[in-house]
């Protein structure tokens, strides 16, 4: 899960998907990380914080960190909250195994080319819909996975 600072979008991301991967029992693990690293090893925004609490999420123990090279070969897919984003990730390499594994987030079940907006200038309102877009993606993309799985 890939946006910008690594403090307000992508690490509701990884507690929203870490909870869907434990509520259908899916075998798989999810990280978070920024295209930029001026946030490394801050905890998330405390707006992210609130809302997740809210909703039953903790993402308090989460640390900020850098998206690595090495990040293109641990994952075998990589949503980015955004086109900005995502075009910064596919511009940091020319493998096409990469590319293959990136991804707009919002278009993972249906391609609306759909972006997770960057909620940091904006209120809490702001972080709420941001948690309601990623909970409904998260959910359609664990449920990929359970049917996926079931068939195999
Ligand atoms: P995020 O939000 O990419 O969802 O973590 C931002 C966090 C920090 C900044 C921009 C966006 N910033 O400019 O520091």
């Amino acid at each position: 899960m890939v946006c910008l600072g690594n403090i307000c979008r992508s690490p509701l991301a990884e507690g929203i998907m870490k909870a869907k991967l434990d509520k259908y029992n899916l075998p798989y693990s999810v990280d978070s990380a920024g295209t930029g690293n001026w946030h490394e090893g801050e905890s998330p925004d405390h707006r992210s914080v609130k809302i997740a609490l809210e909703n039953g999420v903790d993402i308090s123990n989460q640390r900020a960190r850098g998206f690595n090279p090495e990040d293109f070969d641990r994952f075998d897919l990589i949503y980015a909250m955004d086109k900005s984003n995502l075009n910064t990730l596919k511009d940091r390499t020319t493998n096409t195994a990469h590319h293959a594994k990136i991804r707009l987030i919002m278009d993972a079940m249906s391609k609306t080319g759909k972006e997770v907006p960057d909620p940091y200038y904006g209120n809490l309102n702001d972080f709420r819909d941001v948690y309601c877009m990623l909970d409904e993606i998260c959910e359609e993309i664990a449920l990929d996975f359970v049917e996926k799985s079931q068939k195999s």
